[in-house]
């Protein structure tokens, strides 16, 4: 029997490993802490072996657990925290120097100095379009789908190129690599393979999401040799087979997809204007959009949703219905399918409810925020605004800290847990009202996912916010669902039914809460995000 697959979810603050079985249902987890590290005021690191470590030992935990053998799983899916980045020595496979992690923002002003950088000014200005327009961070926008934010890959890759000159040399040799998290662990996994899935490779700032490559204009401006970066692979491409000896057979790796996007997929958002919001470290809204790249104009980000190698192709003017109308063959274009979304990127969401615990010292676990949070009606006046890593969607101020305002005599730690999870919705709804105004689909419903998304409380006042139904679905691990589907359809183990089938509805949260009310909620938000960011 060799009908398992082994997901691996490499998340920020955790590894974990679970098995799913031949109907896509999760039959063990293991999990293991994963420490990060702020060695200054910015900086937020943690140690690459321990990534790997964890995640290996998950992975062996699961399957013991499981009472399986590593001959019952027939693929490995990976999932993983994006734009975080590692950098190792090609011969060795040793890491070079700590991961640096999303949520740093020590490249904060070096972002800033580039985007009102003149085009004309670039380095290698030959290979820049004659007829390019505007500044850096519109050129960046146009080639990437992104925003010229420390929160992406490529200024992290610069700053330790710049800041390291033996790695700058050796860079130059060809003697290191670098890759996000996914590439780490499948170079590690494999024991050589250096190669990235294209939506990882969406998020480095780097890659030119239209051509489908990496951009030589963006390398050159960071001053990246391309020498020292994956290979990019479609999402169920061929990763490649564990190292002998790893396991006790070579199990091949069939998918992985950044966390997100592995979300959008095993909620089963495969039609344009389907939309998920995963509610874990941060808070992540995306919405297929098809397969055209459509670049935001509210401060979004395009971003490749998935590609699948094994899905059928089509030419780019016509849909698949128009081509089965037709009666005409199917074409194979140059490029495989690739689906894009759009995304809104909360930087601050399950982490404000671990600040509540380890910072002040509120709770002991994080699902007792909900119950510390319904001992008052209201968060009153009291609005904590979550700038801990600046702002992220639709704001990107990187430069705004945290605040608790509003509060007075009377105010009590519940009022504060109260306005922590009223925080994380009205960051959600923000996102969506961009999302409403860039994209041509009307939300008609979110689902949710994520482990916040299993507070009640936060969940209706969501749904009271947005004005549509939140739809919280049975199995709320979603994340290492949808990199298990993706392995699974490849395979042929599972089939659209399976995927039909994975998906049930929990609860579905409608929205309750009177105009004036919400008016009043939402009032009180926007005075406290305006006065933020009147801050220079
Ligand atoms: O973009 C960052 C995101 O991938 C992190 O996800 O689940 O680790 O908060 P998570």
């Amino acid at each position: 029997m060799a009908g398992y697959i082994l997901a691996l979810d490499q998340g920020t603050t955790s590894s974990r490993a679970i098995l799913y079985d031949d109907h896509a249902r999760p039959i063990k987890m293991a999990q293991q802490p994963t420490i990060l590290k702020t060695p200054q005021a910015g900086f937020v690191e943690q140690d690459a072996q321990q990534i790997w470590q964890t995640q290996i030992s998950c992975a062996h935990d699961v399957i013991n657990q499981a009472g399986l053998l590593a001959t019952d799983v027939s693929s490995i899916a990976i999932t993983n925290q994006r734009e975080s980045i590692v950098i190792w020595d090609k011969q060795t496979g040793k890491p070079l120097a700590p991961a640096i992690i999303w949520q740093d923002r020590r490249t904060a002003s070096y972002c800033q100095a580039l985007a009102a950088e003149n085009l004309n000014a670039m380095p290698q200005s030959g290979t820049v379009s004659n007829n390019s327009q505007g500044d850096m961070a519109s050129e960046v926008q146009r080639i990437t789908g992104l925003r010229l934010d420390p929160y992406f890959s490529a200024s992290k890759i610069a700053w330790l190129l710049e800041h390291n000159p033996k790695l700058s040399v050796r860079a130059s040799k060809g003697e290191i690599a670098v890759g996000t998290i996914d590439s780490w662990l499948i170079y590690k996994l494999t024991g050589g393979e250096h190669v990235i899935d294209v939506t990882n490779a969406s998020r480095t700032l780097l890659y030119d999401i239209h051509k489908l490559a990496w951009s030589e204009e963006l390398c050159a401006r960071f001053g990246i040799p391309m020498n020292i970066l994956p290979k990019v692979l479609p999402s169920d491409g061929d990763f490649g087979k564990t190292k002998k000896g790893l396991f006790a057979k070579q199990i091949p790796i069939h998918s992985v997809l950044g966390d997100q996007q592995a979300a959008l997929f095993g909620q089963g958002c495969l039609e344009a204007g389907m939309a998920k919001n995963t509610y874990g470290t941060g808070c992540f809204m995306l919405m297929n959009i098809g397969q055209k790249p459509l670049l935001s104009e509210h401060k979004l980000l395009t971003t490749v949703a998935w590609q699948r190698k094994s899905a059928p192709t089509r030419p780019d003017n016509l849909s698949f219905e128009q081509i089965v109308q037709s009666g005409r063959r199917m074409l194979q274009p140059p490029n495989r399918e690739v689906t894009y979304a759009l995304e809104g990127s909360v930087f601050m969401a399950g982490a404000i409810v671990q600040w509540l615990r380890d910072n002040l010292g509120m709770f002991q676990k994080s699902g007792e925020v909900e119950d510390l949070a319904r001992q008052v009606d209201s968060s009153e006046e009291v609005v904590l605004l979550p700038a801990f890593t600046g702002l992220g969607a639709p704001y990107w101020r990187s430069d705004i800290s945290a605040s608790i305002t509003g509060m007075s005599r009377g105010t009590t730690k519940a009022h504060i847990a109260r306005a922590a999870l009223e925080a994380v919705a009205y960051q959600t709804y923000d996102v969506l009202i961009a999302m409403q105004k860039d994209s041509p689909h009307p939300l008609t419903e979110l689902r949710v996912d994520g482990g916040a998304a299993n507070n009640d409380l936060l969940m209706q006042f969501q749904a009271d916010l947005l004005g549509v139904p939140v739809l919280r679905p049975k199995d709320t691990e979603i994340t290492a669902k949808g990199a298990a589907l993706l392995a699974g359809l490849k395979t042929g183990l599972y089939d659209d039914a399976t995927m039909q089938a994975s998906w049930q509805v929990d609860r579905v949260f409608e929205p309750s809460m009177s105009i004036d009310i919400r008016a009043q909620h939402l009032n009180k938000w926007q005075q406290a995000i305006s006065r933020a960011l009147m801050v220079p």
